[in-house]
């Protein structure tokens, strides 16, 4: 039965005729046949088409859902199951919302003390709003540096988002290549996103955090929407100058951590695995990868700023985006 499926969806995607819809509807095909998987991930790696599935467990979903159900297979309609995946070290992998193939050692070699000194009129501008938002958030917070760093992940994670999803619209309506910036950005923001994920782990929002965060969201996006739009260079210079400081709050905060001020506790998980962390890592080591990725996100941003107006005639799209880059 299994064959006479493999081999009518192998006839399906010779008719449809495209190399990548073969790979597409063999690959689904063997994902739901235990037998077929393990024969056909080796072709299907070897094209360079998943490599990830090396990280996969050889038990499927189905056999698992027999496990759980008796002896009873229930087949899922869709054809989508959770692949069970492994650590390095053998263990289950415990999350859902990001994979081991997401994970990275942040380069904390990165300078942290790197300053774009604004210039122009546009520049200055965006450095005094960020400093005057910074003034804001320092008044609201004082020294609660758990509740700052998450009130400010709630900001930070929204630029790279925007930027992204405009940059994709750009894309389709002028049938053009991003030059990888939508990643880029997006990735910028899956990034922020896990750091606040990791600082919720720390810190319990209290219900006025909680509202503030709303009301800062609604407001910030449709902000830096509009301001996107109207400038995408100023936009980016902005972000850079924001990321400046999550460097300065992050520095802070490590040093109330070695001064005591802020107990060393050990880190979360999530943040272990996430930037693969030794399993006895602490806060400190956490705030430590994410100021490092607060430090890439600076140079990425001024960097796009830059390569969007000065080198005149050219579009972000002409420069090289740096995808993966932590
Ligand atoms: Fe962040
Ligand atoms: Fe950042």
């Amino acid at each position: 039965m299994k064959h006479f499926l493999v081999k009518s969806v192998v006839a399906r995607a010779l008719i449809a005729g495209g190399g990548r819809n073969f790979n597409r509807q063999l690959l689904t095909a063997a994902t739901t046949s235990p037998e077929l998987k393990l024969r056909h991930v080796g072709a299907i790696h070897n094209s360079g088409y998943w490599p990830r599935m090396s990280t996969l467990a050889p038990s499927s979903g189905e056999k698992d859902q027999k496990e759980e159900n008796g002896n009873a297979v229930v087949s899922s309609y869709w054809g989508i199951t959770r692949q069970k995946i492994k650590r390095e070290d053998g263990t289950e992998w415990p999350w859902n919302c990001f994979m081991p193939w997401e994970t990275y050692r942040a380069d904390v070699s990165i300078d942290v003390t790197k300053h774009h000194v604004p210039k122009s009129f546009s520049d200055k501008a965006a450095f005094k709003l960020v400093k005057f938002l910074r003034a804001l958030s320092d008044l609201y917070f004082k020294e609660r540096y758990g509740c700052h760093a998450m009130m400010l992940e709630t900001i930070a994670a929204v630029p790279g988002m925007v930027g992204g999803m405009l940059l994709h619209l750009k894309s389709l309506r002028k049938f053009q290549h991003s030059g990888g910036w939508i990643k880029a950005l997006l990735e910028e923001a899956e990034n922020e996103r896990m750091h606040l994920m990791t600082m919720v782990e720390l810190v319990n929002p209290k219900w006025h955090e909680r509202l503030l965060v709303i009301t800062a969201q609604g407001v910030f996006f449709n902000a830096f929407f509009v301001f996107y739009l109207i400038s995408p260079k100023m936009a980016h210079r902005f972000v850079g100058y924001l990321e400046e400081e999550a460097v300065i709050s992050y520095t802070q905060h490590l040093e109330a951590i070695e001064s005591g001020k802020v107990e060393n506790v050990p880190a979360p998980a999530i943040a272990i695995d996430y930037w693969r962390l030794p399993k006895d890592a602490t806060l400190k080591d956490v705030i430590t990868v994410i100021r490092a990725d607060e430090a890439h996100h600076r140079d990425v941003n001024h960097f796009a700023s830059v390569s969007d107006i000065q080198h005149q005639g050219k579009e972000l799209r002409e420069a090289p985006a740096p995808v993966g880059y932590h």
